[in-house]
């Protein structure tokens, strides 16, 4: 039995990479919603087809016998799509119950999510910290997000960690999250929310605590500015093109940003909500012309010439 029921786990986890319980949990119900959905298309597919071949018009047609009520086949096609839907409906509410721990009188959430057009603010409040994109969680512990929207509605899914949840303006939302084991996992907005939807993604880097507290405290400390004059020159100039109306690099999340907080740019793996490797050449490419890069995103072209855009680019990677 014990095999059994490892080797089920097995099967899931192999076609929905599962690495939480909460995530295994939706995939298991998704795929028994897969199969048994499959077994009654199988079974109504091959009444459909048996009748339509076994009463198709013979040589000289004549209208066939027409049967006008019958009571009992009534009886039978409301039974049972009424018990199938019961069934699927207690398969559900179960695995809520199981995944929608309720969320304690004045817990305060371990992370809060505001997801924005094209990209995520992250904020871990009890440690003043944020970050951008790139969410991330000590291993084996549950986390409760709470998750909001800046503009209009968008959804958070990261599918190995668990549910997906809406970020709707003007309502807040909880989910936990965790992870059994480190690694980085990749999720979507999964909401249609503007022209760069596609390019909204989500990371989550889960590690051991001591790596996850280490990182804390390294968000905690503003970044030193590399003793070059490229880099010193850089971050003149990010003060004086007013790039400090929208983001931060002071490592002080509590005042309201609408861009990213940059504060530790440089250790970020990817650019843009996923969209590039974080590489000096990518960030180059996004200063020079950030609506060719990505359209409709809230960053104006400052016109910047070569060397600025070389001095902010050092500067802006040099904050590790
Ligand atoms: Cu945000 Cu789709």
């Amino acid at each position: 039995m014990t095999l059994f029921v490892c080797s089920v786990q097995q099967f899931v986890s192999d076609l929905f990479p599962s690495f939480s319980k909460d995530a295994y949990d939706i995939n298991a119900l998704f795929l028994k919603y897969l199969i048994f959905s499959g077994f009654l298309v199988t079974i109504i597919g091959g009444v459909m087809v048996t009748a339509i071949v076994r009463f198709r018009a013979k040589k000289q047609p004549k209208e066939p016998d027409q049967i006008s009520g019958h009571k009992n086949l009534e009886i039978i096609w409301t039974i049972m799509p009424f018990v199938v839907i019961t069934f699927f409906f207690i398969l559900t509410l179960q695995t809520l119950r199981a995944i929608n721990k309720p969320v304690p009188k004045g817990e305060k959430p371990d992370i809060v999510i505001i997801a924005r057009q094209w990209w995520c603010d992250m904020r871990y409040p009890n440690y003043k910290v944020a970050a951008a994109n790139e969410l991330h969680i000590p291993v084996g512990k549950k986390l409760l997000m709470q998750i909001e929207s800046g503009d209009v509605v968008h959804d958070w899914w990261v599918q190995s960690l668990g549910p997906k949840i809406d970020a709707i303006p003007g309502q807040t939302n909880y989910a936990w999250i965790s992870a059994d084991k480190p690694g980085v996992y990749l999720g979507a907005c999964a909401e249609f929310c503007g022209a760069e939807h596609a390019w909204m993604r989500i990371r989550v880097v889960a590690e051991p605590q001591a790596d996850f507290d280490r990182w804390i405290q390294e968000q905690r400390q503003v970044a030193e500015i590399a003793d070059d004059s490229v880099s010193q020159e850089g971050a003149m100039l990010f003060a004086r093109k007013t790039c400090l109306g929208c983001h931060t690099v002071s490592a002080n999340p509590d005042g309201t940003h609408i861009g990213p907080d940059l504060s530790h740019l440089g250790s970020r793996q990817t650019l843009l909500s996923g969209m590039m490797p974080n590489t000096n050449e990518n960030l180059t490419r996004w200063l020079e012309n950030p609506q060719k890069v990505k359209e409709g995103a809230l960053m104006p072209d400052f016109m910047l010439n070569k060397d600025e855009v070389k001095a902010l680019a050092t500067y802006l990677e040099g904050l590790k």
